[in-house]
C-alpha cells in the first residue's frame, strides 16, 4: 500500500563531453596529484594538522598525493562528547532531505576534484571514478526522496549517535551512503573511513558541511581498526553501520557482545560470488559479462565474480575465448581513458593476492601479460585459475582473480549445494536460456542479488537494492526502500524486507 520514491538515478549519465573533465585529463600527473588533506573534523574547534602520514598513489608509489592526520584517542573522546551533547530533533524530515539534496548538488559541482582523488588515492579507473561520484549523488537524492514519501506524516525515532565504518573499495559511495542513511533518520553521525582512503572521504565531509549540515551533527574520525573499535564500543554509540570484511564484522559483533552491550549493528560484508553458465548460454555474452564481473575495478568489488561454473559441453571453448579477451585488457595508469584496469589498493594487498594465487600452482593458470612501464604501481595481472573436481571453493581473494570449474548438467544439484555450503551469498550470476534451469537455481540458492544473462556488478541505487544474505549481510538492502529504516528504532518495515 505504500508509494515508493520514483527510481530516478544518474546511471548512464555521461560526463565525457564535460569541458572541465577534458581539461583535467590534459593535466600531467604532478598537477593532478594535489596535496589533499584529511584530518579529524570534530564539532567544536577547527581541524588542525598535527601529526601526519603521507598518502601515496597506488598506481605509482613515487607520487605523494596528500597528508593524513589520523585521529588519536583524545580526538575520539572529544567527538563522542560533542555528539552526546548535540541534538537536531527540531529538524524535520523535509529539512533533512533538503540538506541531503543540497549535498548531492555540491558533489555534482565538485565532481572533478572527487574523481581526481578517487583515481589517485584508490586507483579507480576513470569510468569507475565517475560512476562512484554518481552513486554517491544517487544515495543522497534517493534517501531524501524515499524519506519525503514514507515519512511525510510521522518520522520514526532515530537511534541517536550512529557510527559509520566503511571500506576502501567504495571510499566515496559507501562512505556517503552510510552517512546519508543515518542522517536522514535524524541521527548524529561519527564517520570513520577506511585508513587506506581518508582523502576522498574528507572532501565528502566538507561537501556535507558546505550544504549546511553542522559540524556537531556529522563528525569525521580518520583512522584504522583501533579507532573504529574505540567508537563502536563506547556506550554513547547507539548503533553501527558497518561495511567491510566478514572477519571484521564478526570481530566487532563479538567485542560489542563481550563489552556487555546490545546495540543495532548492520553489517554488509564479503562473499565468494559465483556464476553458473549452462550449455544453452550465449558464449559471447558469457565472456563479456565474465570479464566485467571478475576484472572491473581490478576485482575489488564485494559483488565481483569469483567462481565461474561452466557446463562441460561449452567449458573448453568458453575458457579459450575468455583467455583471448583477457589478453586484450589494458592494464595501466588509471588516469588514461585507454586503461581498463588500474592497480589494486596498495602493496600489502598486491603481495597478499600474489601469495593467494601461488597457492594454486597445481592448477592451470592464465594471466594477462602486464606492460613494463607499470612497475612502480601495485598492479596485479588479471588471472584465471582452472580448478579440478577435487578443489573446494576458495576464500574471497579481493583482486582480479577468477576461478573456473567445469560441471556436468546432471550434477547441477551439487553445484548449487556447494554454493549454499558457504552460508553467505551476495551476488549470483546465471547464464542460461532455459527458464527451468534459471528457476531451479534461484529456488534452491539463497543470495542477495541475482543477475540473469548479464554482468553481476554495478547495482543501481533505487533500482536494484543491494545486499547479501547469511554471513554476507544483516540489514535491509542498501539503495532500496527499506534502507532508510536501518538506523531507526521502529524497524518493522525492515522485517517485511
Ligand atoms: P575491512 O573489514 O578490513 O575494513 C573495513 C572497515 O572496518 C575499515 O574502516 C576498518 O578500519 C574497519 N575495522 C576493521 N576492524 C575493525 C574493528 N575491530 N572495529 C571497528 N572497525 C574496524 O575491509 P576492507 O579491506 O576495507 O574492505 C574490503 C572488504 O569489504 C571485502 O571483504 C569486501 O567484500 C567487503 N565489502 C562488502 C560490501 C558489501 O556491500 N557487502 C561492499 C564493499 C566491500
Ligand atoms: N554496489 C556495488 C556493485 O553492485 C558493490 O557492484
Amino acid at each position: 500500500h505504500k508509494l515508493f520514491a520514483p527510481r530516478n538515478h544518474t546511471a548512464g549519465l555521461d560526463w565525457s563531453h564535460d569541458p572541465d573533465l577534458r581539461h583535467f585529463l590534459e593535466l600531467n600527473d604532478e598537477s593532478r596529484n594535489h596535496a589533499f588533506i584529511a584530518m579529524p573534523m570534530i564539532g567544536h574547534g577547527l581541524p588542525e594538522l598535527y601529526e601526519h602520514r603521507i598518502a601515496l598513489n597506488p598506481a605509482d608509489s613515487r607520487l605523494n598525493i596528500g597528508l593524513v592526520n589520523d585521529a588519536g584517542l583524545e580526538d575520539i573522546e572529544k567527538a563522542l562528547t560533542c555528539a552526546a551533547e548535540t541534538s537536531w530533533d527540531n529538524c524535520s524530515t523535509q529539512a533533512r532531505a533538503d540538506l541531503l539534496e543540497k549535498t548531492a548538488d555540491i558533489f555534482s559541482a565538485r565532481r572533478i576534484e572527487l574523481m581526481s582523488i578517487l583515481i589517485s588515492e584508490a586507483g579507480k579507473s576513470l569510468p569507475n571514478a565517475q560512476n562512484e561520484v554518481l552513486e554517491a549523488i544517487d544515495f543522497c537524492r534517493y534517501y531524501a526522496q524515499e524519506a519525503r514519501l514514507q515519512w511525510q506524516d510521522e518520522s520514526p525515532t532515530p537511534l541517536g549517535l550512529v557510527v559509520t565504518i566503511s571500506p576502501w573499495n567504495f571510499p566515496l559511495a559507501i562512505f556517503v551512503g552510510q552517512i546519508a542513511c543515518a542522517l536522514i533518520g535524524g541521527n548524529r553521525v561519527i564517520a570513520k573511513p577506511a585508513p587506506e582512503t581518508p582523502l576522498v572521504a574528507a572532501l565528502a565531509i566538507r561537501c556535507f558541511y558546505e550544504a549546511g549540515i553542522s559540524r556537531q551533527i556529522l563528525q569525521f574520525i580518520p583512522g584504522g581498526a583501533a579507532a573504529g573499535a574505540a567508537l563502536v564500543l563506547d556506550r554513547r554509540c547507539n548503533g553501527v553501520l558497518f561495511t567491510g570484511s566478514h572477519h571484521s564484522a564478526l570481530r566487532i559483533a563479538t567485542e560489542i557482545n563481550q563489552s556487555g552491550q546490545v546495540k543495532p549493528l548492520i553489517t554488509e560484508t564479503s562473499s565468494v560470488n559465483c556464476m553458473i553458465a549452462d550449455s544453452t548460454a550465449h558464449i559471447d555474452h558469457v565472456c563479456k559479462d565474465v570479464l566485467t564481473s571478475a576484472f572491473d575495478s581490478a576485482g575489488q568489488r564485494c559483488s565481483a565474480l569469483r567462481v565461474l561454473f561452466l557446463q562441460e559441453e561449452i567449458a573448453s571453448s568458453t575458457i579459450e575465448r575468455i583467455k583471448l579477451a583477457m589478453a586484450e585488457l589494458n592494464i595501466g595508469n588509471p588516469f588514461l581513458l585507454a586503461s581498463d584496469i588500474g592497480p589494486v589498493i596498495n602493496e600489502p594487498a598486491q603481495r597478499k593476492i600474489i601469495a593467494a594465487i601461488q597457492q594454486y600452482h597445481h592448477c592451470p593458470i592464465y594471466q594477462t601479460p602486464l606492460p613494463h612501464e607499470i612497475h612502480h604501481g601495485s598492479y596485479i595481472a588479471p588471472t584465471l585459475i582452472e580448478l579440478s573436481d577435487n578443489d573446494s571453493l576458495p576464500e574471497e581473494i579481493f583482486g582480479p582473480v577468477l576461478f573456473v570449474k567445469r560441471f556436468k548438467i546432471q550434477h547441477l544439484k551439487e553445484v548449487v549445494h556447494n554454493i549454499n555450503l558457504q552460508k553467505s551469498g551476495l551476488t549470483l550470476g546465471i547464464h542460461s536460456r532455459l527458464q527451468s534451469t534459471r528457476d531451479y537455481i534461484i529456488q534452491n540458492t539463497k543470495v542477495g542479488n541475482y543477475y540473469i544473462n548479464r554482468s553481476q556488478i554495478g547495482a543501481i541505487v533505487g533500482c536494484q537494492p543491494f545486499g547479501g544474505t547469511g554471513k554476507a549481510g544483516s540489514g535491509p538492502k542498501v539503495g532500496g526502500p527499506w534502507s532508510i529504516w536501518a538506523a531507526c528504532q521502529n524497524t518493522d518495515p525492515c522485517k517485511a524486507h
